[in-house]
């Protein structure tokens, strides 16, 4: 038996994937080919989605009918609806909603994979493209039950990203947010076996179902060491903008031995270069905006921080991370902080699918082992003897 132990699987390679490309030493992601920073400023989601999916991109007509096939699956059933106005009304953070909206996506025509199947497309995908068109739905309906509203309708006319922002507030999108939002959704839509997307594997490994895999994926995706970092990332950045003083901030931060959200990467020993994709992007969304003199504030902080964490961690390069940038991106693109992982979930969906389509077309079982530690040759007593 091999006796080594890696705790969090550090270092273990368990796939072989044509998705997505990790150099954690140089600081750079590939996606099918693609370096992210070409991918995100030009790709629309929908262009992404379909590369993970396909390995090329669309021709204009394929993509077409590939932004038409997603807004035909946006719908959701009442008795969803029924679930999210409930989560709503209890307050239920939205990952939790999301998590339970997730869960019946296959609920509905819309959801019905073998009706896809009938119509000549394969099963699998149907059920793929279903869960990326529904997630949206399933979190700006959540959203405008939490603000007292009725939810907003998919509009079939919009592309998946505008059509996110409409259903969150009823309003016509504003093109520098669409831009800004699209830019987001194809910089995280995969990157590697993270945490969420090797449980997605892991599901779909014992031949269970996508439904399952995502289900999961988005419990994993909730935790702050994964996607939970943006929306404290903004509170934080927030309250120096407001109080000043980012050095102050930083320095009592570590002194109490907390971590800094937004800055430090499993992988990553330099900056990671989602974050200069992001960077870029909130330039050009805050260089428009009232909120600019915010912006001037998140850049000082980054480095203030980057410094701070090197004097610190002398032994281990902490740099900025990927939630550092969307923080303020999102914010910029006018997404409640209540939202930012939701919104995460809303692009690595397609992430989450291509591994489960690619884990299922060369599976074998996840099964690990583990050492056991525990008591040996202990003798039962009755219970009325202990
Ligand atoms: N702020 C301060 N110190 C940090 C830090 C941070 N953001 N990230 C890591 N460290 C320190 C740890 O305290 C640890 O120090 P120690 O050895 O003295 O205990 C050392 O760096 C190594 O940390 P470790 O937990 O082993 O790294 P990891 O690879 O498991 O962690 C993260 C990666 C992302 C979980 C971690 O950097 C983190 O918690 N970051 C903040 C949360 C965040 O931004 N998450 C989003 C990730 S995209």
């Amino acid at each position: 038996m091999n006796e080594s132990i890696h705790p969090g699987l550090e270092g273990i390679t368990v796939a072989e994937t044509r998705l997505s490309h990790i150099d954690g030493e140089n600081g750079e992601l590939v996606v099918c080919g693609f370096p992210i920073a070409d991918l995100a400023t030009n790709a629309t989601y929908e262009e992404s989605v379909f590369l993970l999916l396909h390995d090329r991109l669309p021709t204009a007509d394929e993509l077409a009918a590939f932004r038409a096939d997603l807004a035909s699956r946006r719908d959701l059933p009442d008795e969803v609806c029924a679930v999210l106005r409930r989560a709503a009304a209890e307050e239920t953070p939205a990952m939790d909603a999301l998590r339970m909206g997730i869960a019946a996506a296959n609920l509905g025509p819309e959801g019905d994979a073998s009706a896809a199947n009938a119509a000549g497309a394969d099963d699998s995908e149907a059920l793929a493209r279903r869960l990326v068109a529904v997630v949206p739905t399933i979190v700006a309906t959540y959203w405008r039950y939490r603000q007292g509203a009725t939810p907003v309708e998919p509009r079939d006319d919009l592309g998946h990203a505008a059509n996110y922002l409409h259903m969150l507030t009823g309003d016509e999108p504003d093109d520098a947010a669409v831009r800004g939002l699209e830019t987001y959704l194809s910089t995280v839509v995969d990157h590697g076996v993270n945490a969420s997307t090797f449980t997605a594997r892991t599901v779909v490994s014992t031949e269970s179902d996508l439904v399952s895999a995502a289900t999961a994926a988005v419990g994993s995706l909730k935790g702050p060491l994964h996607g939970g970092a943006p929306g404290p990332v903004l509170e934080m950045l927030r309250d120096v903008h407001e109080l000043g003083d980012p050095a102050g901030y930083v320095k009592g931060k570590l002194a109490a031995g907390e971590r800094l959200m937004g800055f430090g990467h499993r992988v990553y020993r330099v900056r990671d270069p989602r974050a200069s994709v992001l960077e870029s992007a909130a330039e050009r969304l805050y260089a428009e905006s009232a909120d600019g003199d915010f912006f001037e504030t998140v850049r000082e902080f980054e480095a203030v921080a980057v410094e701070a964490l090197a004097d610190h961690s002398p032994d281990r390069r902490l740099d900025t991370n990927v939630e550092f940038y969307t923080a303020a991106l999102l914010d910029g693109v006018g997404i409640p902080k209540e939202l930012f992982t939701a919104t995460f979930a809303v692009s690595r969906v397609a992430g989450w699918m291509a591994h489960c389509l690619e884990q299922r077309a060369d599976n074998r079982l996840v099964r690990p082992d583990s050492r056991y530690v525990g008591a040996t040759d202990r003798e039962w007593t009755p219970a009325d003897e202990r």
